[in-house]
């Protein structure tokens, strides 16, 4: 049973079990596509096994038709920021590619995403993936009780503005549950120790992305794709996470 806190539903341990199936779903179909990114391959390649992926578990994409985005997966390469399509491009070595993938399992959805290397990548990209990795590792210390939504926010901040990299600001993060997008936003932005407290049965989907330039960023003619303005790489990596009494519960990780 859900209840509602202000706008944000709160979820009982059986539906975070549930989301946790669903997640579970995300990250092993994402550690699939993972172990296939090469020189060579086409990321048209990763929405097919994502396909096959979801119907053999009989689950549902929670992407395809959301707001009418047409495939399964978000495949986002280099200046690239989220929302990138799939098509006939042939990723090359030095790319980075970040993989944003959903699904819909007995009534809850999950979410989560990866920016890997393609062959062998620069010092700086593998900087900005580390980071972008750091910056969620250190968000999710912090979605305990206790503490607030910005103290969340304030972690990704300050983990990509120390190296020098920039947080896109014009996407946010988000609260997940019988919707992929449900309140509160989870901002990459904020002042520690601000925003609403957090409490045991929120579930928030916790997603930095992080630039090497500048934050800004711009759609692209397809209506979808975010790159940044400044043709700087962009790195995304994205965890589902339940506030439990014991700490922070990750739902997407293996
Ligand atoms: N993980 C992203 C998000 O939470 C991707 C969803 S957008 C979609 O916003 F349209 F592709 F579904
Ligand atoms: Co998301």
């Amino acid at each position: 049973m859900s209840f509602v806190d202000g706008t944000i539903i709160l979820k009982s341990k059986d539906e975070i079990e549930k989301l946790r199936k669903s997640n579970i779903i995300v990250a092993e179909i994402l550690e699939k596509i993972e172990s296939i990114v090469r020189p060579g391959i086409t990321t048209i390649d990763m929405e097919k096994i994502c396909e096959s992926e979801l119907k053999r578990r009989k689950a549902k994409s929670a992407f395809k038709n959301y707001r009418g985005y047409p495939y399964n997966l978000c495949v986002s390469v280099n200046d690239e920021v989220v929302h990138g399509m799939p098509s006939k491009r042939i990723l090359k070595d030095g790319d980075i590619v970040s993989l944003d993938f959903g699904a819909l399992y007995d009534g809850f959805y999950g979410d989560a995403a990866v920016t890997v290397p393609v062959g062998n990548i620069s010092n700086k990209a593998t900087k900005l993936i580390e980071t972008t990795r750091t910056a969620l590792e250190r968000a999710i210390d912090v979605t305990r009780t206790g503490n607030r939504l910005q103290d969340i926010s304030a972690a990704v901040q300050s983990t990509a503005e120390d190296v020098g990299f920039s947080v896109v600001r014009a996407f946010v993060g988000h609260g997940i549950g019988r919707n992929l997008h449900e309140s509160p936003q989870v901002p990459n932005f904020g002042m520690p120790g601000k925003g609403l407290r957090l409490k045991v049965g929120m579930v928030l989907a916790i997603e930095p992305m992080v630039n090497a330039g500048g934050s800004d960023v711009r759609i692209m003619d397809d209506g979808w794709t975010a790159v940044t303005k400044d043709g700087s790489l962009s790195a995304h990596f994205e965890h589902s996470v339940a506030i439990t009494s014991n700490g922070p519960y990750v739902l997407s990780r293996l």
